[in-house]
Order: C-alpha cells, then sequence, then structure tokens
C-alpha cells in the first residue's frame, strides 16, 4: 500500500471535474487498512473514502487524504433453501453484484440494475430505484471505525435508513469506512413491477416476466433511455431529492398547478423534483430542462441531472444548482435539497 501526493482526481468522479488530494492511497484488502491506518498522512489528515465516485460534486481541492476502496470478493455464505446470504466486498461494481444474482435466478435487488458505483457506498444514502432500495434486502454491514480501527457489525436497524439516507450520511458520517455487505436474496420469485415507469414499459413492450434477469433486464433498458452515460457526458444521477408534502399541501399546489405530476407513498405525496426544475427556469417564461449555462447544464431529456458538458468546475455545478433551488423556490415555496455528496 502506497502513499501517493497531490494526487488527480479528476478520473475518479463521474462529474469528471478535475480536483486534487493531498494524499491518497489504494486500499485492496483488510491488511493495506491496517497499514494505512497506522499512517501518519491517515493520523494527521482529513479523510474521504471514495468508491466509484458517481455521488460526489468536488468542489475545491480535497486537503486530505483519499482513500480509493479497492476491496474485491463475492461469495454465497449461507444457501438455504428459499433464500441465500450473499457477502460483497464493498469495492465490488454494483451492478456487477446485481448479475451475480439474476444470473443465479435470485429475486431482491434487480430493481436496482445499473446503478453506478460501489456496493459500499450503496448504504451511505440508501440507493433506490423502480420501487426498490437497498435496505430491503440488508442483512449487515461490517465497517472498520476510522477513529479506532475497530471492525463493527451493522444491524439493518442501527443503519437508520430512509428515502436516500442513513446513519452514515448524518450521526455516523465520514466516521466508518464500509468494508462489506450481505444481502438476503429469494430463490422464490417475488416480482415487484409497481412502479408506474416499470409497469408501462412491460405492459408496452409485451414483456412477461419469467426471472429476475428479464426485470433487470427491462430496468436497464428504461435508464438507458434516460439517464446520461457519465463516460459521455460528466454527471452524478438525480443532483436533487425529490420531494415529500403532506397531502394538505399537495392539493394546495394542485389547485394552482393542476397538471402538477403526484404519487403517494405511506402517508405522504412525492413530488417529482424533476417536473419542478422543468416548470423554472433561468427568466420567466423559459425552462431549465436542456439549458447550459457556461460548462455545464441540466440535461435534455432529465431535468433533476446536471452535467458537465466539459472542463467544468465544481463551483460552476454548485453555482447552477444555487439557481435552479432559488427559482423553484421562488415559484412553488417548495426546497430542494441536494442528493450528491458536496466535498
Ligand atoms: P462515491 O460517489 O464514491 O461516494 C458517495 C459517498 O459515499 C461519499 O460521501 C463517500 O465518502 C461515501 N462512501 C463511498 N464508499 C464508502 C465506503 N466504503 N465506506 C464509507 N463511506 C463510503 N443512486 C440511486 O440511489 N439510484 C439511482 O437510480 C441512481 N442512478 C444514478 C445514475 C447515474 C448515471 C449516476 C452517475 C449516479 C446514480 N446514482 C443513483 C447515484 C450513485 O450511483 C449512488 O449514490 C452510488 O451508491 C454511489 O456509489 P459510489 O461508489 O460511486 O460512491
Ligand atoms: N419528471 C419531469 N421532468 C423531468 C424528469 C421527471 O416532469 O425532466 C417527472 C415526470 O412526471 C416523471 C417523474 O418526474 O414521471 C419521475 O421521473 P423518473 O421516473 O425519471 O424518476 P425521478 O423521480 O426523476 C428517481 C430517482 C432516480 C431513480 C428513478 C427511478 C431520486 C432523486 N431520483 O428519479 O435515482 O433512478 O427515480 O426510480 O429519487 C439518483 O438517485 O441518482 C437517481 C437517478
Amino acid at each position: 500500500m502506497e502513499i501517493l501526493r497531490d494526487y488527480d482526481l479528476t478520473s475518479l468522479n463521474t462529474f469528471g471535474i478535475s480536483a486534487r488530494a493531498r494524499f491518497f492511497a489504494e486500499v485492496a484488502s483488510e491488511e493495506d487498512f491496517k497499514e494505512l491506518f497506522s499512517s501518519t498522512e491517515f493520523k494527521e489528515n482529513e479523510k474521504l473514502i471514495l468508491g466509484g465516485g458517481s455521488n460526489v460534486l468536488f468542489t475545491k481541492d480535497f486537503d486530505g487524504i483519499v482513500i480509493l476502496n479497492k476491496l474485491k470478493g463475492i461469495e454465497i455464505i449461507e444457501d438455504g433453501s428459499e433464500s441465500v446470504l450473499i457477502k460483497s466486498m464493498a469495492g465490488e461494481k454494483w451492478h456487477d453484484l446485481v448479475i451475480f444474482t439474476v444470473e443465479r435466478g435470485l429475486w431482491g435487488i434487480e430493481n436496482l440494475s445499473l446503478i453506478p458505483g460501489t456496493t459500499g457506498a450503496s448504504p451511505i444514502q440508501n440507493i433506490g430505484a423502480y420501487g426498490s432500495e437497498f435496505k430491503d434486502t440488508l442483512e449487515n454491514i461490517e465497517a472498520f471505525n476510522i477513529e479506532t480501527g475497530e471492525k463493527k457489525i451493522f444491524t439493518k436497524e442501527e443503519c437508520e435508513f430512509g428515502y436516500r439516507d442513513s446513519i452514515f450520511k448524518n450521526k455516523l458520517k465520514g466516521k466508518y469506512f464500509i468494508v462489506s455487505i450481505t444481502l438476503k436474496l429469494n430463490k422464490v420469485p417475488k416480482l415487484n413491477s409497481e412502479y408506474k415507469a416499470l409497469d408501462s414499459f412491460l405492459k408496452e413492450n409485451n414483456i412477461e416476466i419469467k426471472s429476475s434477469k428479464d426485470v433487470s433486464d427491462a430496468v436497464s433498458k428504461i435508464r438507458m433511455s434516460k439517464l446520461p452515460d457519465p463516460k459521455v457526458l460528466g454527471n452524478a444521477g438525480s443532483f436533487f431529492k425529490n420531494v415529500y408534502v403532506t397531502k394538505e399541501k399537495a392539493q394546495s399546489l394542485l389547485n394552482q398547478y393542476p397538471d402538477m405530476p403526484i404519487f403517494k407513498e405511506g402517508e405522504l405525496i412525492k413530488i417529482p423534483a424533476g417536473w419542478l426544475v422543468e416548470q423554472c427556469g433561468p427568466s420567466d417564461g423559459t425552462s431549465w430542462k436542456g439549458q447550459k449555462v457556461g460548462n455545464v447544464g441540466v440535461h435534455d431529456k432529465q431535468a433533476l441531472v446536471l452535467v458537465n458538458h466539459g472542463g467544468a468546475r465544481g463551483s460552476e455545478v454548485l453555482d447552477l444548482a444555487d439557481k435552479i433551488i432559488e427559482s423553484v423556490y421562488k415559484k412553488f415555496e417548495l426546497k430542494l435539497t441536494p442528493e450528491v455528496n458536496l466535498v
């Protein structure tokens, strides 16, 4: 394990923002972590764990040590009659884990196909898509305490999961290095196709689901038609979270904006932030959707996705995000919050 200095992070974040780290190390084994833990560079500096860099925005250089997670390995640790426990080391790609499960006919994470990034980052914001969330299949998480070096096993309850949220974004932010996740997958088919966009896609294309792989393929197709490929256009997926309001608040907005799409989720109503952004713009009568502002912009197929058209600085993305937040607040009195981790 080598500790490098003044390291270029441009290719390590999907926004493609150029930023540098004062120190940089790759951790490919638990021994690497122990060695790193005893180094002065680790002890005396601020730390940032990085997986695929698909949910971070570097707003400036990082004046500390970036630890790139390269812990690999996926194994079945318990094979029951109805379910299977699968342990993935944290540096595996999330989508590779999805493929590992659907190829074995297992059900549980197929709706989360094609989400970029590592399995170790998936608990941080409790990744979600097409009616599923990471927490739904979680058995436990193993993580090193960054201050003491001790290992702890977190149960699902201890992780305090919410919509795009967990204890690792709040009380324990930056305090643990997740080294593995263990999921419980079903052998028995458990189709979850109620999410409107998925349901419509299956119906419109006359797709009959026979396996979890069929779901995975359908979700992948929908995603590819909407979301920009970071290899082609820098981005970090949805830049903002969707907005949840009470029924009363939703009704008062609907009185004013009868075309506003709403989705009932439990006691609350989800208002898609993509719609809110699309209704506002840099000036009256314009829409942010598809707008280019200097080197940055709003994706033309998904208004929740901010993009780097090339050579953007993190501060430019942030400025655009602030303008969008302001315009949405002015029109709807709803405050958008970033989903992406600002560094
Ligand atoms: P990074 O960006 O490297 O890190 C994200 C945060 O987690 C940082 O704060 C980092 O410090 C911390 N972290 C990373 N690894 C560890 C670790 N091992 N231990 C402790 N902390 C850690 N997200 C969704 O939920 N649903 C989607 O549908 C979705 N679609 C996307 C589509 C695109 C095109 C893109 C670019 C992103 C999308 N995302 C989506 C966001 C992103 O894929 C997820 O948040 C993913 O989990 C990030 O993984 P990563 O390894 O890239 O994390
Ligand atoms: N919409 C618009 N205009 C837009 C985009 C969306 O009006 O430009 C409205 C439409 O009414 C559409 C609705 O928003 O029906 C929902 O859009 P979509 O299905 O694209 O999903 P989303 O709510 O914008 C969320 C997640 C995505 C996830 C998808 C699928 C958040 C912040 N985003 O997006 O996650 O893939 O649902 O489940 O919750 C991410 O987190 O990075 C991410 C991409």
